[in-house]
């Protein structure tokens, strides 16, 4: 089991990422291969068929951290009980900060299978979004089109459907279709919901 502990009622605190956060964000990652052997459903793309080695971990999580400290992404990581239970990252996704996308960031959102549905990723959003308004004007973010609790989560917060990817995900043979959704942050709509 994981360094996490198994809490559901503690407050979250969502705060920005720090160097050390990286071997707790890391046990979350790999907690996805457990769900995944066990057969649960996994609304999320994972790295690779085997779970990515820990030289692997520590390039992403280098590169992310790496993209906070140029400016070129917001990372928040929800904490219960002083333990890391999840994170949400944006980032840029033009390549330099004059790219005709430089104002538009990508959302990746991940809790711990343990904390889900007590309302740390809608604590991660609220942080995340209100960070990435500073620095973006559109946020897109791909979910399975299975996972409909994430696309309501994300419809609460201003996102829209913006297109269906067929086929995006071929995971041990079955294949899984994608919404893609955007958040326009001077729709009118887009401020994250308070709840
Ligand atoms: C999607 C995810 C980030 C939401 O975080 P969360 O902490 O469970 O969200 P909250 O508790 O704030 O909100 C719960 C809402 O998310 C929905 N939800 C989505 N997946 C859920 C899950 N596995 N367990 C519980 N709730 C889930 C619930 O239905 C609920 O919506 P509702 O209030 O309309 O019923 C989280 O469940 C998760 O990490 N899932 C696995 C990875 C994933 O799917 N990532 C998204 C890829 S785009």
């Amino acid at each position: 089991m994981s360094a996490v502990p198994v809490t559901g009622s503690s407050p979250v605190r969502v705060r920005e990422v720090v160097w050390t956060d990286f071997d707790e964000l890391r046990e979350i990652y790999y907690h996805l291969y457990e769900e995944r052997d066990r057969g649960d459903p996994i609304g999320i793309t994972l790295y690779s068929e085997e779970r990515p080695s820990l030289a692997d971990e520590v390039l992403w999580f280098a590169g992310g951290y790496r993209k906070v400290l140029m400016g070129e992404a917001v990372w928040s990581v929800a904490e219960r009980d002083g333990h890391a239970v999840g994170s949400c990252e944006i980032h840029r996704l033009g390549a330099t900060a004059t790219s005709e996308q430089a104002h538009v960031g990508v959302l990746g959102i991940l809790v711990h299978a343990d904390h889900r549905g007590t309302g740390v990723g809608s604590a991660l959003l609220r942080h995340a979004l209100t960070a990435a308004r500073e620095k973006f004007e559109v946020v897109r973010l791909s979910v399975f089109s299975v996972n409909e609790g994430a696309r309501r989560l994300y419809e609460r917060f201003g996102f829209r459907p913006s297109g269906h990817g067929p086929r995006a995900v071929k995971r041990g043979g079955t294949y899984f279709d994608e919404e893609e959704m955007i958040l326009l942050f001077d729709d009118g709509a887009a401020a994250p919901a308070n709840h």
